[in-house]
């Protein structure tokens, strides 16, 4: 592999745009709609401290590695697996790790695409002023009838998809870098001011106490597994997105502060998020595990009783739409990358196609909330079930792969190389954490969860 090699798809103007687009990436519904009600549905405070131990211990060493793997093979992840494998003299098979992403990353755009389009529909709801006023009791109807409806979710999740292949075929620097400039600092600020808001409603006390108080009385083998699966969800990691995205990035950039970086802006909006939600949900009797429908089913009840609500919240759902966006972007952006680099096929007709398989399967979490909800596999809904096989399965399964690889089977040289200019400590940390603490997290988890352990 030569020094100069670049990515055929181009490469980032800077390290900044490059930071930007895997926060893009990080943030999003996984922050501010699916954190809130996994610590919701799991007890609250043991489950947000075992997601940011798992963030730190787990989640950062590996970003490190999915980084440095995807600069040095400058390719989809399943060619990178197949380079880095046989420069490091190691089996083929490596490249089926690729393939693991590329499908897991399809799996997780059907469903996510459907609810970034709730996302959506609620911009519009916002400016109709549909939570003018509204009680608890309203805007949680207002929200069963809108997923009880087949035909609008359908709406907005074609919606939301055709928005995301058509930036995607745009290309890295034209379409992803352009997209995510503005929008992580508003999005942080208009937490901040629901942050605000939520501190004069009543249930401040209770919605922080729920946060960080922890119970551990409470923690189970599989709130362990969701908190795990959550912290690679969060951070897009174990299926190749960062590892695409840093394919894209020049030599001669620090990985290891970028990843602390990109983790840090995550767990911050996370935990905005929540310390935002929680005094709404106590301060309403709403119930913390209500699932997910519990970031709308709150949030607009401040919206609608709030000075300038309607603008707040327009706001709100608008950012979150984008914040959406710029993660759906990099779901794809393995795929497409393959399809161009081995079917020959133009950005645009690999966007095509895509598109419209995902678009397929994401008819069945459509389904799942209404007419299709008695429709159950092992007991879960499609939707259930995608989520569970996706953040619990296969990201974890993917990362363990790709801590082991860059523990294990690369060479230390190589790793080396990628991470400088690094102490020489900070190396040494790193590499205790990708070859053990990593894999062996998810292995004990994993054994904890079937029963063995
Ligand atoms: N990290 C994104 C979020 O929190 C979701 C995502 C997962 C994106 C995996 C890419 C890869 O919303």
């Amino acid at each position: 592999m030569t020094e100069t090699k670049k990515s055929i798809h181009g490469e980032w103007s800077s390290r900044f745009a490059f930071i930007l687009a895997a926060t893009g990436s990080a943030v999003g519904l996984g922050n501010i709609w699916k954190f809130p009600y996994i610590t919701g549905e799991n007890g609250g405070g043991a489950f947000v401290i075992i997601y940011l131990v798992c963030i730190l211990a787990i989640g950062i060493p590996i970003m490190m590695a999915e980084t440095l793997m995807g600069r040095r093979g400058r390719q989809s992840p399943i060619n990178t697996m197949k380079d880095l494998a046989k420069e490091a003299g190691a089996d083929e098979n490596w490249h089926l790790l690729g393939w693991l992403g590329v499908i897991a990353g399809f799996l997780i755009l059907s469903y996510y695409s459907v609810i970034a389009g709730w996302a959506g529909a609620y911009v519009l709801k916002s400016v109709t002023g549909s939570f003018f006023d509204g009680s608890a009791a309203e805007i949680k109807s207002l929200f069963d009838s809108f997923i009880a409806s087949p035909l609008q979710l359908m709406f907005w999740h074609t919606l939301f998809m055709a928005v995301t292949m058509y930036v995607v075929s745009q290309g890295v620097k034209g379409g992803i870098e352009r997209a995510v400039r503005f929008l992580m600092p508003s999005l942080f600020f208009i937490l901040i001011l629901m942050v605000g808001y939520a501190m004069s409603s009543g249930g401040y006390e209770q919605g922080l106490e729920f946060l960080f108080y922890p119970d551990f009385s409470e923690v189970t083998g599989e709130s362990v597994l969701t908190a795990m699966g959550h912290a690679f969800f969060t951070l897009s990691l174990g299926m190749g997105a960062i590892m695409v995205y840093g394919s894209y990035l020049p030599k001669g950039i620090s990985i290891g502060k970028t990843a602390i970086l990109i983790a840090g802006a995550d767990t911050a909006v996370a935990l905005l998020a929540g310390i935002a939600i929680f005094p709404i949900v106590f301060a309403n009797g709403l119930e913390p595990s209500s699932g997910p429908g519990l970031l709308f089913q709150s949030l607009p009840i401040a919206f609608g009783n709030m000075g300038g609500g309607f603008i707040f919240g327009t706001l709100f759902f608008i950012l979150l739409v984008f914040a959406a966006l710029s993660s759906s972007i990099s779901l794809i952006e393995p795929a497409v990358a393959w399809l161009v680099e081995n079917r020959n096929m133009s950005r645009e007709m690999a966007c095509l196609w895509s598109g419209v398989i995902t678009w397929l399967v994401g008819l069945g979490t459509v389904f799942s909330f209404n007419i299709g909800s008695e429709f159950k596999i092992f007991d879960k809904t499609i939707f259930d079930l995608l989520d569970y096989l996706t953040a619990n399965l296969m990201l974890p399964i993917g990362g363990f792969c790709i801590a082991v690889f860059a523990g294990w089977i690369m060479k230390a040289e190589h790793t080396r190389e990628e991470l400088a200019p690094s102490a020489a400590w900070h190396y040494a940390l790193w590499k205790f954490l990708v070859c053990f603490v990593s894999p062996a997290a998810v292995f004990f988890v994993f054994l904890n969860v079937i029963g063995i352990l």
